[in-house]
């Protein structure tokens, strides 16, 4: 983890500049929807677990519902703090969201949860969520070939990190979370084309565009209900 924090510490601004293509804005977009079916009915405090630079966090509250940015970062948090100066954002791991939170209605987690990680992250949510609360999971799809691709290269010892629809809806179960809604986001045709025909370009010596969100287009989210009490 020390090691993904200090990467992300340093990437705040190219992280957005990942996203102002047609296929960047249409990737976000699409995630965005995605968590506002989820959180339409959802009233209180939400927690938008590795936040970023709060993107989402920014989009999704109302006047019934409070979304609040976490995130292991303080690069990201400062910059976060700085881009959305009306939105609170916290600097804590997902690994200790308990020692900061506590009887949230609602959490989602965007590019944080691995299978390898499952049982210390939806440890914490269960504590952190009340009794009925929603948890909204979106990650890799461990099907993709792309990032299949990427993940071998990254992690070789590592090869049950990613999730697919299936594990993730199991490893949930398991934790004591029932599933309620899944989707796959497919990647869409003008993603590849948008990468191949230089839509990327290097802005200081950094590439910036659609590469990464052609490899990575295709994910998985689902949303959960927590069941039972906690122990
Ligand atoms: C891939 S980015 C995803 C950002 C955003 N949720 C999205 O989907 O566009 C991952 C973010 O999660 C944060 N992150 C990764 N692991 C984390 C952890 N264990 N606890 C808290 N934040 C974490 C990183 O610092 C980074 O800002």
């Amino acid at each position: 983890m020390l090691k993904e924090k200090k990467y992300y510490d340093g990437f705040a601004e190219y992280w957005d500049g990942q996203f102002t293509s047609r296929a960047g804005r249409n990737f976000r977009n699409r995630k965005l929807l995605f968590l506002r079916e989820c959180l339409d009915r959802v009233e209180g405090v939400v927690l938008d677990v590795g936040c970023a630079t709060g993107f989402f966090t920014s989009r999704l509250g109302d006047d019934k519902r409070v979304v609040v940015g976490v995130d292991m970062s303080e690069g990201m948090v400062r910059y976060a703090g700085d881009k959305h100066p009306d939105t609170r954002f916290v600097v804590c791991p997902a690994e200790l969201l308990s020692t900061k939170f506590g009887d949230v209605d609602c959490i989602f987690m965007m590019g944080v949860f691995t299978l390898d990680s499952a049982a210390v992250l939806l440890g914490e949510c269960r504590k952190v969520l009340r009794e009925g609360g929603k948890l909204v999971v979106i990650t890799g799809n461990g099907l993709n070939f792309y990032l299949r691709f990427i993940y071998n290269l990254l992690y070789p010892t590592l090869p049950a990190r990613l999730s697919t629809v299936n594990s993730l809806e199991s490893t949930l179960a398991r934790y004591g979370f029932r599933v309620t809604r899944r989707k796959v986001f497919h990647l869409v045709p003008f993603m590849v084309p948008d990468w191949l025909f230089g839509v990327c370009k290097f802005v200081e010596g950094k590439l910036e565009g659609s590469f990464l969100v052609s490899f990575l287009g295709s994910i998985i989210g689902v949303e959960s209900v927590k069941v039972g009490k906690n122990l």
